[in-house]
């Protein structure tokens, strides 16, 4: 496999890594890093929140809610515990397709790709704004197009800057999924200085980036049903004690859950 890392240019997924205390990344990824931090003090502590909220938000949607396939894109680089070791906890068969469009997280998608043997691990190299390459690929084909999926774009919608085309990506890539299929999201919040500030680092690196009010990641799940408690910052969804102890100030992204009619 002959991959293009460009290890001179920062990278969303390196960058991030770096700031949860992995070792994938470059120079040029720490150094970004290091304005995106001097520009938002708190955003580790707040990264950690989103991560911790994606394993909520996994757990509840198989454990409370029955979903036993799982669409995530924006995946990152393997960090633990991954969504499908929280998922197939609960039901071994629990089939997970990733997806991300950064070549160092094709180079580590083996470690992603460590199912149980009831169930599956797939990953595709495709970004999220090529939705039919990705609901065309034979991972996500190997689906059960009867049974509900569970899609989750997590700190990755921030990346997607024009509101038209977040619509149009998320319209099309719940429409093939049956009633019941669940989308989360978690993404910049515009409620936040240092959030605001950070996306402002990542466009000044070249890498372009909004940070969103709660009216409009509402709005990114338009005609799905919201469950509760809606959207909110990401360590107040359904927060473990930990979570309860963090100050809002701290983070800097928000989201939600919500369930296709
Ligand atoms: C901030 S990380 C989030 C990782 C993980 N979802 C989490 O919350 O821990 C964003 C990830 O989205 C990926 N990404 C950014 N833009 C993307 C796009 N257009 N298509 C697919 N992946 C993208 C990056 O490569 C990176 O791995």
């Amino acid at each position: 496999m002959v991959v293009d890392l460009n290890t001179s240019a920062p990278h969303s997924a390196r960058i991030y890594d770096y700031l949860l205390g992995g070792k994938d990344n470059f120079e040029a990824d720490r150094a970004a890093a290091a304005t995106i931090v001097e520009a938002s003090p708190s955003l580790p502590i707040s990264m950690r929140a989103n991560r911790r909220y994606m394993a909520r938000v996994a757990r509840h949607l198989a454990a409370e809610r029955g979903l036993r396939q799982f669409l995530d894109i924006g995946t990152g680089l393997p960090t633990s515990p991954n969504l499908h070791e929280v998922v197939q906890e609960q039901d071994p068969t629990s089939r997970i397709v990733y997806v991300d469009n950064d070549p160092i997280v094709l180079v580590h998608a083996r470690a992603l790709l460590t199912s149980t043997p009831a169930g599956s691990t797939a990953y595709i190299d495709a970004d999220l704004r090529d939705v039919r390459k990705i609901l065309r690929s034979p991972e996500v084909g190997a689906l059960d197009p009867s049974q509900p999926v569970a899609i989750s774009l997590i700190a990755v919608l921030q990346f997607i800057t024009d509101e038209d085309e977040a619509h149009a990506i998320i319209d099309e890539l719940l429409a093939p999924f049956p009633a019941g299929s669940t989308l989360a999201i978690s993404t910049v919040t515009a409620h936040n200085d240092q959030a605001v500030a950070g996306a402002a680092a990542y466009r000044s690196r070249g890498i372009p980036a909004k940070a969103r009010t709660d009216e409009e990641v509402t709005k990114l799940f338009r005609d799905l049903d919201l469950l509760d408690p809606g959207v909110t910052l990401v360590h107040r969804w359904r927060p473990a004690p930990e979570d309860e102890a963090i100050g809002d100030h701290h983070i800097q992204m928000s989201g939600g859950v919500a369930v296709k009619r």
